[in-house]
């Protein structure tokens, strides 16, 4: 079950905090391994073996040469790029593949973007299940073979993600399969948690005054404000003062055109941007955004998509960080609401940095323009004009 038979809404999990007060702490945290299973406890799985294929506790790293062009004094960058399949999906997709088979599915499946079908395919192959992965056929060819390598049976619809969506949520009413952001989808969500239990963890068991995350549901947004929110609440972390903001591209932001509107309802919009992995015209958890912006202060912004080139091209500059163009939708929206005076030069704030750039390279191919020269000393100096 997936939703609430009485007022459909999404079936949230529960955990036992009182049991868990006191128990857990820091120090058995840190015992753990140096994944996203070192917060096991704090995860649904029941069984003793999750399937695991080295996903987390990716770096935190101080970013002071973009921090300095963005006009921020303690700008850090969480690097998501560095997980298994090089998204932060792996984390949704470990934790829902592991109660998948603790349910006894054979199969999984999904209706992504781009990155969800490749961690899902991993993660399949890790875990001897079957795959079927739905992903509009418009995602990019790089993307492709990087679903393709794991060997699920992949199938590209003509259509939006929500079309592929729709076509998934009927598919989930006729097969027994795990479809992992369909009906194991609260698992799902509480995978994404763990990110914000590691960015708390890494600035030394803090919460930070800002977060920016890209949204395409908005189901990553919200969880990272519910993991500050159980650390809290387990006196792991002081109280949390974050604001959380969200980032989308103009060409599908219909989360951002909500807040801007002062709307908790989301109209869905047909997406039109370059930003394909959040190009989600209907987002599920859209209102439960607007509510995390709202309520912990924060807010949404929308770059274009030449500002989100732009932001791939000045994270790729000024810290060696090549993400795809969902971080650069991020690090033009730190910039701009920088420049606004919204994040202050002294607020702590991290910048989400979801996936990695190499697959969607054709976007920024523009880069490319390299020193021809002859294989000589002569022919080196003139073209570069520098003497030898
Ligand atoms: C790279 C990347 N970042 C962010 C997101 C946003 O995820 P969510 O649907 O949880 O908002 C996605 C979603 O597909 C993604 O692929």
């Amino acid at each position: 079950m997936r939703v609430c038979d009485f007022c459909l809404s999404p079936v949230e999990v529960n955990y036992d905090y009182k049991a868990m007060a006191g128990v857990l702490s820091r120090e058995k945290i840190a015992e753990g391994p140096f994944t996203m299973w070192r917060y096991r406890s704090l995860l649904p799985v029941e069984g003793k073996e999750e399937i695991d294929i080295g996903t987390g506790f990716t770096p935190l790293l101080k970013a002071d040469n973009l921090g300095r062009e963005l006009g921020l004094d303690e700008f850090y960058i969480k690097n998501d790029c560095l997980n298994p399949t090089y998204s932060f999906k792996d984390r949704a997709v470990a934790v829902a593949v592991t109660k998948a088979r603790e349910f006894g599915f054979d199969t999984v499946a999904c209706a992504s973007t781009g990155n969800l079908a490749a961690s899902v395919a991993a993660h399949a192959a890790k875990a001897n299940m079957k795959a079927y992965v739905f992903v509009p056929a418009n995602v990019e060819p790089g993307k492709l073979v990087g679903v393709a390598i794991y060997k699920p049976n992949l199938v590209t619809v003509d259509g939006s993600y929500d079309d592929v969506n729709r076509l998934c949520a009927e598919l989930a009413q006729r097969y027994n399969w795990g479809f992992i952001n369909i009906n194991l989808r609260p698992y799902y969500a509480e995978g994404s948690k763990t990110l914000g239990f590691e960015v708390a963890e890494q600035l030394g068991w803090r919460p930070p005054d800002c977060v920016v995350v890209p949204a395409a549901s908005g189901l990553l947004f919200t969880r990272i404000w519910k993991g500050l929110q159980e650390l809290a609440m387990l006196k792991l972390i002081g109280p949390v003062n974050t604001h959380m903001y969200l980032t989308q591209a103009t060409g599908s932001s219909p989360i951002v055109n909500a807040f801007d509107a002062g709307s908790l309802h989301v109209h869905p919009v047909l997406p039109n941007t370059m930003v394909t992995s959040i190009a989600i015209g209907n987002p599920a958890d859209g209102y439960y955004a607007l509510m995390v912006a709202r309520q912990s202060g924060g807010g949404a912004q929308a770059v274009t998509d030449e500002e989100a080139i732009e932001g791939m091209k000045l994270l790729a500059q000024t810290e060696g960080i090549f993400a795809e163009a969902a971080g650069g939708v991020v690090i033009a929206g730190v910039k701009k609401l920088a420049a606004a005076g919204i994040i202050k030069r002294g607020q702590l704030t991290v910048a989400c940095i979801t996936g990695a750039g190499p697959r969607t390279q054709e976007i920024v191919s523009d880069v490319v323009r390299p020193f021809h020269v002859k294989p000589n000393l002569e022919s080196f100096s003139e073209v570069l004009g520098v003497q030898v």
